[in-house]
Parts: C-alpha cells; sequence; structure tokens
C-alpha cells in the first residue's frame, strides 16, 4: 500500500562567520562588481576552523524537528546530504543520530554533490511512501570551506558553509508528486575534489606533504616530486563554464520531465527552489521554463553555494519571508558533481520553520 507523505517542520543554520566579496578582494585579484556581475553573491557563511558538517547539521536537525512538533525519538532515519563528510567514514548521518540522540535510527549519507539535497528527498519519500520508515529527516550540510583553494579566483568566490533540513513524514495527503534523478559520470574531473578517495589516497598524498594540501619542504627525492604532483589534491577543481553549460542546459529539462510525471506543466509551478549555484544559471533556467523570476527563491547574495544545503537553507529563508504558502506547487531543483541533476515537485502544506539550537533543551536531556 502506497502512504502519502508530507514536509512538517523546516530548519536551517548558517554559521556566523561571514567572508564578503570585499575581504576576497583582498585575498585574490578579483573584484565585487565582478562576482555580483557573474554570480548574484555579495557573501558566504564560514565555518570556524573546529567545525565541522555535523555540526552544522545538529541545529538545523533540531530546529526543523521543534517545526514539526516531533522530538528526536520520532525519527526513524536520518539522511545526510553532503559532499563535505566529516569523515570519508561512519557516514556524518551516523554522527548527527547519535547527537540528536536516536541510537539505532537507521543513518545514510548521500553522496552526489549539489543534487544531494533532491536525491535525499526523493529517497526519503520512497521509503515513506512504502511504508518502510514513518519519519525521516533529511538534512543538507556543507562545510565547503575547508576545501576551497583561497589563492584560485575561480572558485574560491563561489563557496559558502551552511545547513538545512527538514522532517519528512507519513500523512493522509499525498505531497511528493513527481520527481526526476540523473548523472552523467564520463568526465569526473570537470568538477571534483581529486585527493582523500582510493584514487589518490590521502595517506599517498602526504607523503611529502606538510599537510593541508602544501609540499612538506623538507620532504627530498620521490617524496618530493609525488608531493609535487599531488599539490592541489585536497582542492576543489571545477571546469567553471562547461559547469555553467551543463547546468543550463540540464535543469530545466529536469523540472519539465518531473513536472510531466507529476501530470503538470510549467504554468502550474508556484514557486521554483533551485540549487544556488550562480544567479544566472538560476535565470537561465527561468527563461527556459518560461516562468518570471519573481517565482524563483533566491538567496544566493546572503549565503553564496552551500551545495546540499542550498536548497533548504533557500526553503527556510522564503517559508520566513511569507513567500511559499499552502496549498503551492513548489519545485526543487539542482544540478552538481557527477556531473548529476535532479527535481521533485512538491505540493506545500505550510510546514513551519523552527529555531537553530544545538543541544536538546535541559529537561529533555534530564527525562
Ligand atoms: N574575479 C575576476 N576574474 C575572474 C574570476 C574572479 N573571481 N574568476 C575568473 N575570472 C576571470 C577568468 O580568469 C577569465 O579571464 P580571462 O578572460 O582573462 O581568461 C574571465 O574571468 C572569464 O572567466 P570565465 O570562467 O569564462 O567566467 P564565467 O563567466 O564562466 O564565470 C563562473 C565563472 C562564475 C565560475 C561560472 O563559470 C560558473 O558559475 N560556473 C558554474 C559553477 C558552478 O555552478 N559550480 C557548481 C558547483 S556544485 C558542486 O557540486 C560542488
Amino acid at each position: 500500500m502506497n502512504h502519502g507523505v508530507t514536509i512538517s517542520g523546516v530548519g536551517a543554520y548558517a554559521p556566523p562567520g561571514l567572508l564578503t566579496n570585499e575581504d576576497l578582494e583582498k585575498l585574490v585579484d578579483t573584484s565585487d562588481e565582478w562576482i555580483v556581475q557573474r554570480t548574484g553573491m555579495k557573501r558566504r557563511h564560514i565555518a570556524a576552523p573546529d567545525e565541522a558538517t555535523s555540526d552544522l547539521a545538529i541545529p538545523a536537525a533540531f530546529a526543523a524537528l521543534d517545526a514539526a512538533k516531533r522530538t528526536p525519538a520520532d525519527i526513524q532515519c536520518v539522511i545526510v546530504a553532503t559532499a563535505t563528510p566529516d569523515y570519508l567514514f561512519p557516514a556524518t548521518a551516523c554522527i548527527v543520530a547519535a547527537s540528536l540522540g536516536i541510537p539505532g535510527a537507521a543513518a545514510f549519507d548521500v553522496s552526489i554533490g549539489c543534487s544531494g539535497f533532491v536525491y535525499a528527498l526523493t529517497t526519503a519519500a520512497a521509503l515513506i511512501r512504502s511504508g518502510v520508515y514513518e519519519r525521516i529527516l533529511v538534512i543538507g550540510a556543507e562545510t565547503l570551506s575547508k576545501l576551497v583553494d583561497y589563492t584560485d579566483r575561480a572558485t574560491c568566490v563561489l563557496f559558502g558553509d551552511g545547513a538545512g533540513a527538514v522532517v519528512v513524514e507519513r500523512s493522509e495527503e499525498d505531497c511528493f508528486l513527481g520527481s526526476e534523478l540523473g548523472a552523467e559520470g564520463s568526465d569526473p574531473s570537470v568538477l571534483y575534489l581529486p585527493g582523500g578517495g582510493s584514487r589518490n589516497p590521502l595517506n599517498r598524498a602526504l607523503n611529502g606533504y606538510a599537510g593541508n594540501g602544501r609540499i612538506n619542504s623538507t620532504a627530498t627525492g620521490a617524496a618530493k616530486a609525488n608531493g609535487a604532483a599531488h599539490e592541489r589534491l585536497g582542492y576543489i577543481h571545477m571546469q567553471g563554464q562547461a559547469v555553467f553549460k551543463f547546468a543550463v542546459q540540464q535543469m530545466a529539462g529536469s523540472v519539465q520531465t518531473a513536472l510531466a510525471k507529476a501530470g503538470l506543466t510549467p504554468a502550474d509551478v508556484d514557486f521554483v527552489v533551485p540549487h544556488q549555484a550562480n544567479k544566472r544559471i538560476v535565470d537561465a533556467t527561468m527563461k527556459m521554463l518560461a516562468l518570471p523570476l519573481e517565482r524563483c527563491i533566491t538567496n544566493i547574495d546572503e549565503y553564496g553555494n552551500t551545495s546540499s544545503a542550498s536548497i533548504p537553507l533557500a526553503l527556510a529563508d522564503s517559508i520566513r519571508a511569507g513567500q511559499i504558502k499552502k496549498g503551492n506547487v513548489v519545485v526543487f531543483v539542482a544540478f552538481g558533481a557527477g556531473l548529476s541533476w535532479g527535481a521533485v515537485v512538491w505540493r506545500w502544506l505550510g510546514a513551519p520553520v523552527g529555531d537553530a539550537r544545538s543541544a536538546a533543551p535541559a529537561s529533555a536531556a534530564q527525562a
């Protein structure tokens, strides 16, 4: 039997540290004018040196739970979409579930770049629809600043840190109207982090490194050559124009396919909540869908590209601003490393946004 699915609560958290365009002007040869014109970005929130992705995910998760009027004990599964996990393993979702106080809940990460949130939301909806679980916490969380080379002006202006979360649960009305996911992985180097995985293991890269991706000045001979070859293994690499072209083509097509599965057309859409990669990509997508820009939710000026976190962060801001309303047809659409893409069509039933907090209330902890 198929069950209905809804989003009952939304949460968001962005670290207080800021990196403005003016700050970036002091780091690389760039300008506020160039960044605003080419990307729409003005500032980004940046995690503290000792803050990992789970540290951002947890306040967002508590906020979503509060908004849904649920406690952690009501959750049977935690899915964290992230390209910047705390560790290669264990999954960041395991760490988040433990911090929320729900040991034993199913927990796993979705690693598909900036498409993570739409993949995770589709997975959660399918698990609930089929009766496997009743309530799932879906989180998109990133600390991309840890992997950005702040000497590379082509990438360092783009990325920021943050987290957003939604409680997805069984309901009488089914809000999950359609989904389309895809990937084309023939050339990983279009957008990738070369080091740290099995292709270029960290231990090999470190043989000749001082750490943090830089060559160890005391290394000699083969170790030094090895280090030189691996100098930028620990940073995001991107062929910006190739990604740009792919995104413009793929975003609108993905929305149209998901809408067709839902039996709808772009004219039925009240709001598009796109992955906040570049204002020009988002504007081009709306144009291809023949939708006015007023129906697009953007907060890219405030956060930059926060990968898997960008859609739930934008969703939270739009609800707070009174834009998305009960009954609206909303499309979440993303593209990212893979290359990958996805769109989800959702009927919005009016879930609130909770306030971020990083620990359970004292009363709950004592209970
Ligand atoms: N400031 C000033 N000049 C710059 C900067 C900068 N920050 N960055 C690049 N330039 C220069 C280039 O060197 C180049 O100079 P040249 O003409 O003298 O060679 C010029 O600006 C134009 O460079 P382009 O790469 O053609 O600039 P473009 O208009 O394509 O904008 C950008 C670059 C913003 C990166 C764009 O290509 C883009 O947004 N691409 C998509 C990025 C994206 O969405 N990534 C998703 C990541 S998602 C994930 O999964 C992590």
